[in-house]
């Protein structure tokens, strides 16, 4: 099944005043169904859930059908197992919060030195308790997590390894499952960042086994909101965060105060638009797989916007690319950093921003792997797509890429 472009591209309103949006990896436009969805709950049904009157029940199914959505979309094995919060940054710090009693003095944790920092700093943190927070660097040859790597960092005082399902800066797609096998044959659990793999490929939490992982909607079609997956026996054993008289009730006791209700709801219209990229009507637990045809077309779509990019860099003497030479969908995403001798990341995108191309520089919170590189402060050049880019998009950016570098 190939994508269908004008389908994609009418379902997303900004996408019609001409402007070529190619930093997603820092925000995507925002579906129809999304924003319709989110307008109708703020007009028809602002009210507070968990009263017994019509309209809050209508409001409380409305948002509870949000909740089933991001469970359906990450592939959780049941509802209660996905925590909404406001960020990825927030619910990696709440979940570091409730696991710290489960930390001695002494346990290890492994972060990357390629992630951004919302998956590194709340786990530094835990150092004031004792724990050893090592350094899992990324191969700057392969531009890839190397198992062997880990291997070497790994102890029996190793609780939690950290990593990204997706770098949103060099785009190296991990293999999350078999990483977390791997991690689990030693005894240590997993928290993976997917807010740079979700607008891209499929996720499969529960199959993959992996302990938490965590998404922001607002790179995948969708609003400011985030989820965070836990294994339901992981989610049992946290510290309540909440008040004290919700006691242990999952996934409430992770989520301190309401959640933004409107735009919990508007997670439907992701949902929705994914599966009409499959061709189906309605998507559930049950028929989610479906979904595949939908990320397939997705996947083969972003190849080819990829390979035209590369194509062109590969020719630019003085360009070094700042990830891997390769477009293959099952290896990175199309986010593609570089930097150019003798050119400064800031003037270049300076210049592409007067011809209404959205691309971007700097470091993207990614400051470990930037200043590893040696390249702050302005650090990269990062055009980030998603599939609603187009091919001509990206010959529109390589030919004002050509008078600039
Ligand atoms: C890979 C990655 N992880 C985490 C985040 C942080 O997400 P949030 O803004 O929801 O905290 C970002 C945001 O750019 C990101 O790209």
């Amino acid at each position: 099944m190939s994508l269908n472009l004008d389908f994609v591209r009418s379902q997303f309103p900004a996408l019609a005043d001409g402007f070529v949006y190619m930093d997603n990896a820092g925000g995507s436009q925002v579906l129809q169904s999304v924003g319709d969805r989110i307008r109708d709950h703020l007009l028809a049904t602002p009210v507070q859930l968990g009263a017994s009157y019509e309209k809050s029940v209508e409001a409380g199914r409305r948002v509870a059908d949000g909740h089933l959505a991001a469970a359906i979309l990450m592939g959780a094995a049941r509802l209660e197992e996905v925590v909404l919060g406001s960020s990825a940054t927030q619910l990696v710090s709440n979940l570091a919060l409730a696991m710290r009693g489960q930390f001695q003095p002494g346990d290890e944790v492994v972060v990357t030195n390629v992630d951004h920092q919302a998956n590194i700093e709340p786990w530094w943190r835990l150092e004031k308790e004792g724990v050893v927070v090592k350094t899992w660097p990324v191969n700057t040859t392969t531009w890839s997590l190397e198992w062997d790597d880990l291997a070497r960092l790994l102890t029996d005082r190793t609780k939690l390894a950290c990593f990204s399902n997706a770098s949103n800066v060099i785009g190296t797609l991990h293999p999350v499952e078999d990483l977390t096998r791997r991690i689990h044959e030693r005894g240590a659990k997993v928290c993976v960042d997917g807010v740079a793999y979700a607008p891209h490929r499929m996720m499969n939490v529960a199959a993959w086994d992996v302990d938490y992982y965590v998404l922001s909607f607002y790179k995948m079609y969708g609003p400011h909101i985030s989820a965070l997956y836990g294994k339901y026996e992981h989610l049992e054993k946290l510290a309540n965060i909440n008040h004290f008289f919700l006691g242990d009730v999952i996934p409430y006791k992770l989520q301190p105060g309401n959640l933004n209700f409107e735009l919990t709801y508007g997670l439907t219209g992701i949902l929705d638009y994914l599966a009409r990229l499959s061709n189906c009507e309605t998507i559930g637990f049950a028929n989610r797989d479906q979904l595949a045809q939908g990320y397939e077309a997705i996947a083969v779509h972003e190849e080819q916007l990829s390979e035209v990019l590369l194509a062109y860099l590969r020719t630019v003497p003085g360009v070094h690319l700042i990830g891997l030479d390769d477009s293959s969908h099952d290896r990175r995403v199309p986010t593609i950093s570089f930097v150019v001798e003798g050119h400064d990341s800031q003037t270049i995108v300076e210049q592409v921003d007067r011809h209404r191309i959205g691309i971007r520089f700097g470091d993207f919170y990614a400051r470990q792997l930037i200043e590893s590189l040696d390249l702050l402060p302005n650090g990269v050049v990062r055009v980030s797509m998603v599939h609603y880019n187009t091919v001509e998009e990206v010959q529109r950016l390589i030919g004002v890429l050509d008078t600039v570098i």
